[in-house]
């Protein structure tokens, strides 16, 4: 069999593991919170692409770990992801009614409930990490601490702020700040989500340093494609609304660079993410493969 078509069935498997284990979670058993893990559930089962855990289980597979070892930390990965989508859609951040092919959590469940789920998923993410992951102190340690940065003020939820306050000032964004918001609110949950699976396997520095280079190249490719993608295809590919940024004012790299523009750096970036793989020792097709989809992926 072709090489690609190993590392194919194996994100199918990846894929299917994670969605087995995301399904059989359950945050309670009190009936008076019934409702605030439905609203979870609600977000957390619609169906995303899976970016993130599946790219944590297929970096601990590169550095010989059985990629199942990772569900916990790859679930909590998605938890904190699945979150920022919800409080990203509330009408005081980008105010979106459709995500994930369905309506947005706050116009099902109220926004109150909305907030409230998200903020759940970030304790329940830390309960993943410290209760269930399989793994020495020093390395759930280093998990923790690898989320903890990226998810504060220097990295998504930073990001999310400057994205906000670049609102309306759009196109006109320099491009310093630009690269500053795709950096922190995207590249750094993803560039963590293979830390992550590099951590857990015991990966040398050298590998989780080259590791990191791909995939915080692979963060800012996904943003800037993201970007491509709001303003070129239809809500229906897309499953949350298209046409959204430019009619908001965001900062994007469409805005800033042209459509023509965007897609060189999403083909440069691509490029710098496969260039850093070559540094990594170990069998990087699958992560090769995921280089190319982030960068040609129409949803
Ligand atoms: C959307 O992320 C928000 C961004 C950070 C660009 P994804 O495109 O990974 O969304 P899902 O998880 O597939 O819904
Ligand atoms: C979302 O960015 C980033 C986070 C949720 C951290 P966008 O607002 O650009 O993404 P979409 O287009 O709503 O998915
Ligand atoms: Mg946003
Ligand atoms: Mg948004």
């Amino acid at each position: 069999m072709a090489e690609g078509a190993h590392s194919a069935l194996r994100w199918e498997s990846h894929r299917r593991a994670f969605e087995g284990y995301l399904e059989g979670l359950r945050f309670t058993a009190e009936p008076r919170l019934a409702g605030l893990e439905e609203a979870m559930r609600y977000s957390m089962l619609a169906g995303g692409k899976r970016v993130r855990p599946t790219l944590c289980m297929e970096t601990a597979w590169v550095f010989g770990d059985e990629p199942a070892h990772v569900l916990p930390s790859a679930a909590a990965i998605e938890l904190i992801h699945t979150y920022s989508l919800i409080h990203d859609d509330l009408p005081a951040m980008d105010d979106d009614d459709y995500r994930r092919g369905r309506p947005t959590a706050h116009k099902k469940y109220g926004e109150a409930m909305a907030i409230l789920a998200g903020d759940a998923f970030f304790g329940e993410a830390l309960a993943l990490i410290t209760v269930h992951q399989k793994a020495g102190v020093e390395q759930v340690l280093e998990v923790v601490r690898e989320l903890a940065g990226s998810t504060g003020v220097n990295g998504m939820v930073g990001g999310q702020v400057i994205d906000m306050e670049q609102t309306g000032v759009g196109d006109d964004t320099d491009p310093e700040t630009l690269h500053l918001i795709h950096k922190f609110k995207t590249g750094a949950l993803i560039k963590s989500s293979a830390r992550i699976g590099a951590i857990l396997a015991g990966a040398r520095e050298a590998d989780k340093a080259a590791v990191s280079e791909y995939a915080s190249e692979l963060g800012l490719c996904f943003q800037i494609v993201d970007d491509v993608l709001n303003a070129t295809a239809t809500r229906e590919e897309l499953g949350k609304s298209a046409g959204s940024d430019a009619e908001q004012g965001k900062a994007t790299f469409v805005g800033v660079y042209g459509l023509d523009g965007a897609r060189r750096q999403a083909d440069a970036s691509e490029e710098r993410a496969l260039a850093a793989l070559s540094r990594v020792d170990g069998d990087t097709s699958g992560l090769e493969e995921m280089a190319r989809f982030v960068r040609n992926r129409g949803s």
